[in-house]
């Protein structure tokens, strides 16, 4: 693992966007793994900025989102297809037709989780995936305790992400308690992931994946087996022994 320790929010969005930016330019037809919540929107902003200015080109990237909640439609501002929409998507050259994001109105749940997985399959799988860290360890949806072969299912949120996400709707009875997420061991199959962490909220959480056992009560733990990871972080997400610039962590 390849740890990047940057002052602050800003720095560790900047510096992202630098990383996703030189994959984009080498491959044009890229297939990137995004992620959603607060953490990525300033990398987003970022690409946003350097495709205005500089041109950089989605026109061939391919792109597959890590979750959405079950009982959201799209044209709900709560949803992560119209977040991707409002954070990405409408700023830049994307065709949509290159866009997967799992569909948490689908008749047929299962078959929709299915359905995803075979779709990343059929594309080629993703060559850079992007993930943020739940104060729980849960990547993507993949709340504690999901086993490490897991491929895209729908989860029942925890107390913990239910909390976490609270900001983001308006009244609790609005918070989802369900989810569609890709799996542990499909996010395990990209070929490189770039996982991003800011604030103190997070040390907890980096800590562990950083200095405790590969068990799947820390779904995050299993990233120390993965041979090609990246983690940017900015110094109040990362335990003191971590907070140099650029450290090279081993595999476990
Ligand atoms: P956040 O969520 O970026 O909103 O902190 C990260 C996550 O839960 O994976």
């Amino acid at each position: 693992m390849k740890i990047i320790a940057v002052a602050d929010y800003q720095e560790m969005s900047e510096k992202a966007a630098q990383y996703v930016i030189e994959r984009v330019k080498n491959n044009p037809s890229i297939h990137l793994g995004l992620a959603t919540g607060g953490t990525p929107k300033g990398l987003y902003q970022q690409l946003i900025n350097d495709h205005q200015t500089n041109f950089t080109s989605y026109i061939k990237v391919t792109t597959f989102n890590l979750d959405e909640y079950v009982g959201l439609a799209p044209i709900n501002p709560a949803s992560y297809h119209y977040y991707m929409e409002e954070q990405l998507f409408q700023h830049v050259d994307i065709n949509r037709r290159n866009t997967f994001i799992p569909n948490g109105v689908a008749e047929n749940l299962k078959q929709e989780c299915q359905r995803y997985d075979e779709k990343v399959l059929l594309e080629g799988g993703i060559d850079l995936q992007i993930l943020g860290i739940g104060e729980n360890g849960h990547i993507g949806f993949n709340e504690p305790g999901t086993p490490f072969g897991s491929t895209t299912h729908v989860v029942s949120l925890t107390e913990s992400t239910l909390r976490a996400n609270a900001k983001y709707f308006s009244s609790e009875k609005d918070i989802p308690t369900h989810a569609i997420t890709m799996g542990i061991a499909t996010i395990m199959k990209s070929k490189e992931i770039l996982l991003l962490a800011s604030g103190l909220s997070k040390r907890p959480a980096m800590k562990r994946l950083l200095e405790c056992a590969i068990e799947e009560s820390f779904p995050a733990s299993i990233l120390r087996q993965h041979p090609q990871v990246t983690i940017i972080a900015d110094r109040d997400a990362l335990p003191k022994s971590f907070q140099s610039s650029v450290t090279e962590h081993s595999r476990v």
